[in-house]
């Protein structure tokens, strides 16, 4: 063929993180079938969906075999009953989001990945270590990247401490993935402050705040003053209610994000509506039930559950003296490699000595080298089993 392609994908590495890590795990698991590997690595969730949720899928289930209740294409921006249960979800932290301010999606990584189609040339300042789409989704876009390192030091929050005042667009995810630090509400201040003062724009990743414990850290950025002049936020219901096979997010767009006389919100409406047809109904009724109160208090019932998960590794890094952030807001535990490894020796010794699997830190970044993520998504009996393997090993 004769075509152009788009170059950009050269500047990517040749696998994406959770590929790669599947792979060398499948490759493992064939060359020693008899040994169980457990599986700490991707962040997915592994107990079913609540009774609430089942519930609320079998009656939509039944609802499209009926001529009178049959549903066809879905809205391209989300149902009304899900965005306004949403909205009134905001309502619960004190936050007042319309809701045509409100998009669902199918996944957070969609959108995180979308958002580049209504931006244009900008500089982009991304974290690091961080979830890896922001950077993946803006090479392929051939964007200038500029990277804000996180550290033991700075508890891997970066601050915009000594950026030069230019528009940028920043990416922040709080609870972070990969390193569990979230940021208090006096630094996302600082970080809307900086904002406003550069003309940036804050796309910022809340997929994780259902696991926020302590009321210092906001669960959205809209609990910051300001933030809706300068705020984009994306959250799931993966994380949140187990939805990681059954896909269903939102995005805000807030009535006053604007560029001249361009509204964030009507291009972003725009780009929903050429290439996205919504997510199925029974999936929006599902995630609708997700928030009543009885399907939330289920899935906070289960965030309890991989919390619990996730005490026991810490407890097992702390009797170790292994440095590690994390596990408090987050089901993500950050760990620095025991005897100087790097994040990908680690890797393979973890695999070939314990056949436990976790996530190499350099994956997210170059500051992620020498660092390793585990998930408390396991099971409770298998994440119990990694940590008597691991407790005889490290
Ligand atoms: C992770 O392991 O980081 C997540 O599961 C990836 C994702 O949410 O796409």
């Amino acid at each position: 063929m004769n075509i152009k392609i788009n170059e950009n994908y050269d500047n990517l590495v040749q696998n994406y993180l959770f590929t790669e890590t599947a792979r060398r795990i499948r490759e493992f698991s064939a060359k020693n079938p008899d040994k169980k590997v457990i599986k700490l690595s991707i962040g997915d969730v592994t107990l079913p969906l609540t009774k609430t949720v089942i519930e609320a899928m079998h009656k939509a289930t039944e609802e499209m075999g009926h001529q009178e209740t049959f549903r066809g294409y879905p809205s391209e921006y989300g149902s009304d009953f899900l965005r306004a249960a949403i909205s009134k979800y905001y309502g619960t932290f004190g936050l007042k989001i319309d809701d045509e301010e409100i998009f669902i999606s199918d996944g957070a990584k969609s959108d995180c990945g979308n958002i580049v189609d209504i931006l244009g040339d900008n500089d982009v300042l991304i974290p690091d270590p961080v979830y890896p789409v922001y950077m993946d989704s803006n090479i392929m876009s051939g964007r200038n990247i500029e990277l804000l390192p996180g550290n033991i030091d700075n508890g891997f929050l970066p601050m915009p401490d000594g950026l030069a005042k230019k528009p940028y667009v920043i990416y922040l995810c709080s609870p972070n993935n990969p390193t569990g630090a979230a940021y208090s509400r006096e630094q996302l201040v600082e970080w809307v402050k900086y904002a406003k003062e550069s003309g940036s724009l804050i796309i910022f990743d809340s997929a994780y705040e259902a696991f926020i414990q302590d009321k210092d850290y906001p669960h959205s950025i809209y609990a910051i003053e300001g933030a809706r002049e300068c705020a984009v936020e994306i959250c799931s219901f993966s994380k949140m209610a187990g939805f990681t096979g059954t896909r269903c997010s939102w995005a805000v767009f807030p009535n006053e994000l604007v560029v001249g006389d361009k509204s964030l919100q009507k291009l972003w409406a725009r780009r929903q509506a050429t290439k996205f047809n919504g997510v199925p109904y029974v999936v929006q009724r599902a995630a609708e039930a997700a928030l009543t109160p009885e399907g939330f208090k289920e899935a906070m019932d289960n965030i309890k559950y991989y919390m619990e998960n996730a005490k026991l590794i810490a407890d097992l890094l702390t009797e170790k003296g292994i440095w590690f952030s994390g596990g408090v807001c987050s089901p993500y535990i950050w760990l620095k490699c025991p005897k100087e490894m790097d994040s990908w020796t680690f890797f393979d010794w973890l695999l070939d000595n314990a056949q436990v699997a976790g996530t190499p830190g350099a994956g997210f970044g170059a500051e992620g080298e020498g660092f390793f993520r585990l998930t408390a998504f396991g099971s409770r009996e298998n994440t119990e089993e990694a940590i008597e393997r691991l407790r005889k090993l490290l």
